[in-house]
């Protein structure tokens, strides 16, 4: 998962597919005194849900706006992956010095900080009134309720559910490309890890409505749907059909007026060849997996509770290199575990040379409170971790420079994904997850396109156009609206 993401939803992004839109109706504009805003921080399984906690608000009759002075309404929706992403909402909370409740403002701390500090936060910053952790959403709009009604404090800390949180409501980003959570919550116990804490234990949707609710997002015009989850390939599917991850990923990927199929994130431990199996036998599948390898020393790896060895992660890798489809990889990488040493750090370099992914998502580690390693001793020191960092990217540089140099050339198909006005460039992504920018127009974002690599960077790559349109893939009314990262 993309991480230390930080989006802030726009008061001009209304565009939820389709969904009622309470905020943009006039009758509701003359009703509607109270704003929100909402700032978020973390993952993309975060980012889905500030869009359901948005919809949540809009269909309470807030509106959206584009910064914290002019809402009523603020809400951090946090990350607390790493002691960096945690500190994020303490500063942004810094700002509001003294108690906005009584100034008509009302200051709300979401998501992972929520859940692993609680009430505690009301100490540590005395003007949030709203405390509350994903596991809860489901109780959210009862909350603002209450703070409506007058009361001064309010939280929804349980993890005590076995569903995930659904709503209709969700006002979704993107005209185009769709979030939809498959499964909540993470059963592992990787000793490094906040997230079974904070997001509670592993809660999978039943397969009938994930379905159901792909189906009704193409109808409102999404050509890609990413199925999320934090092991989104450990999905069980409790319902009759009992669908495997591979059948479930099959039977969304046939629904009519798809065009592209993503999901993350992939446990090694749980990944099967029906996966590879599945992305050869259909193409809307998008030939990219995200694998997180963490360290390519089993030492390490068996201190951070990974449940696999080097070896048995290059297996994995092995069956994914023996597709039919030149299937992409990219993958997340620890450095400086607790008790990593020298010759477990060239066990990772190395690992990088084997693998030759695609991108590589890397971090110092940083010790969390309430996991297991937050009582091993953190041997490695923070400069050596940072040397050790740079030492990583600079090698995952260079591999991926001449990966993408290899490019060079070939035609691909690409969703455009935004405009750049200042560049007067399109940006595109193959269906393997490189980026392409290219000379283009505003109005062919949503549409996918052949773009021929021109030449190569390490992160992403220039092309131009090489003619044929093949359509948005799905007639979408709002083809020009709604915003773009
Ligand atoms: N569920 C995914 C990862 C979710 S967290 C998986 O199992 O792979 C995203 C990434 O943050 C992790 O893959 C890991 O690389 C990193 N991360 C998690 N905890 C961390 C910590 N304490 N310090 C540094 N990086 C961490
Ligand atoms: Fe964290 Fe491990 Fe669960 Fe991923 S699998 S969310 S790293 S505990
Ligand atoms: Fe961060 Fe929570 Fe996602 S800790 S990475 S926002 S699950």
């Amino acid at each position: 998962m993309g991480q230390d993401l930080v989006q802030i939803l726009p008061a001009t992004s209304v565009s939820a597919l389709g969904q009622p839109q309470p905020a943009s109706s006039p009758a509701r504009e003359q009703t509607c005194q109270k704003s929100f805003y909402i700032e978020t921080f973390g993952c993309q399984m975060n980012v889905h849900d500030s869009e359901k906690v948005a919809g949540v608000l809009l269909a309470k009759g807030y509106r959206p706006v584009e910064d914290s002075a002019s809402a009523d309404l603020i809400l951090y929706n946090t990350c607390s992956i790493r002691e960096k992403a945690a500190q994020k909402v303490f500063s942004r909370l810094g700002a509001f010095k003294k108690g906005y409740r009584g100034d008509a403002k009302t200051i709300g701390v979401l998501g992972c900080v929520a859940q692993q500090e609680g009430t505690r936060i009301f100490d540590r910053a005395p003007q949030v009134s709203l405390v509350c952790g994903s596991a809860s959403y489901a109780s959210l709009g009862g909350l603002i309720d209450r703070l409506e009604r007058g009361e001064r404090r309010v939280s929804g800390l349980s993890l005590d559910t076995d569903e995930c949180f659904e709503t209709e409501l969700t006002r979704r980003d993107h005209p185009y490309r769709a979030y939809l959570t498959i499964i909540e919550g993470c059963n592992r116990a990787c000793s490094y890890c906040v997230v079974p804490k904070t997001r509670g234990p592993e809660r999978s949707r039943p397969s009938g409505r994930i379905l159901a609710e792909a189906r009704r997002l193409v109808n409102e015009g999404a050509t890609e749907i990413q199925l999320l989850g934090q092991t989104v390939n450990s999905y069980h599917d409790s319902s009759p059909s009992r669908l495997s991850f591979s059948e479930l990923l099959l039977r969304v990927a046939e629904i009519p007026g798809l065009r592209r199929l993503r999901f993350t994130t992939s446990h090694p431990s749980d990944f099967s060849s029906d996966i590879v199996q599945a992305i050869d036998a259909q193409p809307v599948l998008c030939n990219h997996i995200h694998l997180p390898v963490q360290s390519g020393s089993s030492r390490v790896l068996e201190r951070m509770r990974r449940t696999y060895t080097r070896e048995e992660y290059l297996e994995k890798i092995g069956c994914v290199r023996k597709a039919q489809r030149a299937i992409s990889v990219s993958t997340d990488i620890i450095v400086g575990f607790c008790g990593e040493t020298e010759d477990d750090f060239e066990q990772t370099l190395g690992l990088l040379d084997l693998v030759q992914y695609d991108q590589v998502f890397s971090f110092k580690y940083s010790v969390r409170p309430r996991t297991e390693a937050g009582s091993m001793e953190d041997t490695v020191p923070d400069e050596e971790k940072g040397q050790r960092l740079t030492v990583l990217q600079e090698k995952q540089r260079q591999i991926q420079l001449r990966r993408n140099q290899g490019l060079i050339g070939r035609e691909y198909e690409v969703l455009v994904e935004n405009f750049q006005a200042k560049l007067g460039q399109c940006v595109g992504r193959t269906s393997d997850n490189h980026v392409i920018n290219f000379p283009g127009e505003p109005g062919w974002t949503g549409n996918y396109l052949g773009v021929k690599v021109m030449s190569a960077g390490p992160n992403s790559l220039v092309g131009v156009r090489t003619g044929g349109n093949n359509g948005s893939g799905n007639e979408n009314p709002n083809a020009d609206d709604g915003p773009r990262h």
